[in-house]
């Protein structure tokens, strides 16, 4: 199996431990993108990646290759510590870079891994954050493992090892989850804005080029027949009301 590794702490110290500690219940390849040495420039808001195409982005010669990453690895592990009760500004300013994934989703064959370190409180809301953004991005399913170190030197290794042999299993066995209700309705929001009257050019081309247009969700992803006609109704409503 191979696995990214995005760390978003400018070091390698709390968070790194626990990661270390994941990677021994995984078996394969590990690549790390330490965003620390990426010098990503900040996003300036340009808008291109999502009006114009993501390979627009002025900062695309340092985000692509992290993208090619994460799209040819079967696992992705995002680390990162609480910094002002919110992710590091490193991992942020990468997400910023990813907005146009919300419009046009990529992920869906993916597993991800969130691994959360702080010193005392925020570490269940900033996985959550990091979770919220790993589903926007079509990921199939997200584990998390946080941790408050406090006045210790050592995680919990036996939460670490429970829940990271969990992902392991889940990435090796390459069976896709059924999509929450909310990811359906993410994805009939962007097909209903792709086939508005007034659509994004760049998320129209990527919706029809990728066939989405016609599905009820990602075609890798198998719906039972329930989801399937949620996603019909939510569509027929979205379409009314996305013109
Ligand atoms: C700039 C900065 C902001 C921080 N903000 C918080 C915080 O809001 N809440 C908290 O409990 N710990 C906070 N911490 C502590 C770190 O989250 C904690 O030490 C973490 O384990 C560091 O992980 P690392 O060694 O992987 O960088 C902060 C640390 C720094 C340097």
């Amino acid at each position: 199996m191979k696995y990214v590794i995005i760390n978003g702490s400018p070091r390698r110290k709390n968070t790194w431990k626990m990661v270390e500690y994941a990677k021994n219940n995984l078996k394969g390849d590990f690549e790390e993108i330490h965003l620390m040495k990426e010098k990503i420039p900040l996003c300036n808001g340009c808008y291109n990646c999502i009006v114009e195409g993501e390979d627009k982005c002025p900062h695309n010669d340092k985000i692509k290759p992290i993208i090619d990453k994460m799209k040819e690895a079967d696992g992705i592990i995002i680390a990162c510590p609480v910094y002002a009760l919110n992710v590091t500004a490193l991992l942020k300013n990468f997400f910023d870079h990813t907005a146009y994934l919300y419009h046009r989703p990529e992920f869906f064959t993916k597993k991800a891994l969130v691994v959360v370190s702080t010193a005392g409180i925020g570490q269940k809301d900033v996985a959550k954050y990091i979770d919220e953004t790993l589903r926007h991005w079509g990921v199939n399913k997200v584990y998390k493992i946080t941790y408050a170190y406090g006045a210790k030197d050592l995680p919990d290794i036996k939460n670490i090892d429970e829940i990271s042999k969990k992902f392991g299993k889940d990435v090796g066995s390459k069976k896709l989850h059924g999509p929450k209700l909310g990811d359906i309705v993410f994805f009939d929001v962007w097909k209903a804005m792709a086939l508005s009257n007034n659509p994004i050019e760049a998320d129209k081309e990527f919706w029809f080029k990728n066939d989405l247009v016609n599905k009820d969700f990602a075609p890798e992803v198998k719906l039972n027949i329930f989801k399937k006609l949620f996603s019909k109704v939510m569509f027929l409503i979205l379409k009314r009301v996305i013109k």
